[in-house]
């Protein structure tokens, strides 16, 4: 047993609701605070010097300075399992060309995938982990990858495989997603709905065999998957006991009523949704995961979390990072820049790239700094937990716990 701190504060986000708009008189900070700490979790949040005389035994693991701690945070949505560069994707894009007309042309996702292909799974591998060590040094120690620049069995498995083998090289939280429905493959001579069958009897029962991910998900949209026959596919994956999460609403507005009559665990994206789909999806348990990172990569409008949060939603925000449309992969920088544009709270932020997000996971035993739950923490250096967002990620952590232990 251990005990850290002492903080000048600590953001708990305990007892907040999972779903709604918050108000930050509602966040519960202790000052001059610490945390006890055993086996991995958290025994207890409470002053520093009474928790002292109460867990006399309790090693010290002495914070130095200023610093404020706060759950880690959770990045529900990211690609960061790929090979190559889509630089000149960007310099197209700013150019004048969209995102549908390069992907139609045989750049966007296809570029990526070719060079996916091309890597071994060795040099995938060596390409994630740095990824991942750069999201934990944020602060991020859940981390959701998705598979999709193989799109054939051989390729998807590799990279699945890559984001498994990943594992043994963190201590961050990494959860698997097939993603083999992300576009039908160039080199596919069949229709989508062929693509999607192939993808159902030939991908998704070897990722289930062998244990590679318990999550699928699919692009529905104009240039990859249309609503019917993605609404097929999502319904027999999760009949084959896979949870599922949909690339929703992006450029065209309707595939996250997919994603809720599917019941899937997450619709993402959301920039082009429409009022009444908001209202929708905001009365589901379907969580709505906002991409600031993507609206920021191509110059779209964000999602709209204000509307979404009023209407009673469940708001989580990740990074999506991926080579083409989010190719930065900070989330407390996009989380930040969201909030100045569509005007949420510190508390609505906080919970959407914590527990919130965990949530959209599955997971309910992190995101909260309380009794019982994992020891993920997050430190910065700074006497005030405004500054983390207000600074736009700018103000960097000073420590990263996971499970008790400082990475
Ligand atoms: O979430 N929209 C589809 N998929 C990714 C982009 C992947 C890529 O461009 O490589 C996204 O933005
Ligand atoms: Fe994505």
């Amino acid at each position: 047993m251990k005990i850290i701190g002492p903080f000048k504060q600590v953001v708990t986000l305990a007892n907040l609701p999972l779903r709604g708009s918050l108000q930050d008189e509602q966040l519960e900070i202790r000052e001059d605070a610490g945390i006890i700490v055993e086996s991995g979790k958290i025994i207890k949040v409470d002053d520093f010097e009474n928790l002292k005389l109460e867990f006399p035994n309790a090693a010290l693991e002495e914070i130095e300075g200023e610093q404020i701690a706060m759950p880690a945070f959770t990045d529900c949505h990211t690609h960061i399992c790929f090979a190559g560069n889509r630089a000149n994707d960007f310099a197209m894009r700013n150019a004048g060309k969209t995102y549908l007309e390069i992907a139609e042309s045989g750049g966007g996702i296809w570029n990526s995938v070719k060079h996916t292909r091309e890597a071994s799974e060795d040099e995938l591998l060596k390409d994630l982990v740095v990824r991942i060590d750069d999201l934990v040094r944020q602060g991020v120690t859940t981390i959701e990858i998705k598979s999709g620049y193989g799109l054939k069995l051989d390729c998807e498995l590799k990279m699945l495989r890559a984001i498994n083998h990943a594992k043994e090289k963190t201590p961050a939280k990494l959860v698997p997603t097939c993603l083999a429905a992300h576009m039908k493959p160039k080199d596919f001579n069949g229709d989508t709905e062929e693509y999607l069958n192939y993808v159902q009897e030939y991908i998704l029962p070897v990722v289930q065999e062998e244990h590679l991910a318990k999550r699928v998900d699919i692009f529905i949209e104009k240039s990859a998957f249309q609503p019917e026959e993605s609404k097929k596919f999502l319904q027999k994956a999760k009949a084959m006991g896979f949870d599922i999460t949909v690339h929703a609403d992006q450029f065209t507005p309707g595939s996250s009523r997919v994603a809720v009559e599917c019941g899937a665990k997450s619709a993402d994206h959301l920039e082009a949704t429409s009022d009444s789909d908001i209202d929708y999806l905001a009365k589901s348990d379907t969580v709505a995961v906002a991409l600031p990172g993507a609206s920021i990569g191509l110059g779209d409008s964000f999602a709209p979390a204000r509307k979404l949060l009023d209407a009673g939603g469940i708001l989580a925000i990740a990074t999506d990072w991926n080579p083409g449309s989010a190719p930065m992969g900070k989330l407390l920088t996009q989380a930040s820049i969201l909030a100045t544009f569509k005007k949420l709270s510190t508390a609505e932020v906080l919970a959407a790239i914590t527990f919130r997000a965990a949530y959209a996971l599955g997971f309910s035993d992190r995101g909260v700094l309380a009794e019982g739950k994992r020891a993920d923490l997050v430190c910065f250096p700074t006497d005030n937990y405004q500054n983390v967002l207000y600074r736009q990620g700018a103000l960097e952590p000073s420590a990263v716990y996971i499970k008790g232990n400082k990475y």
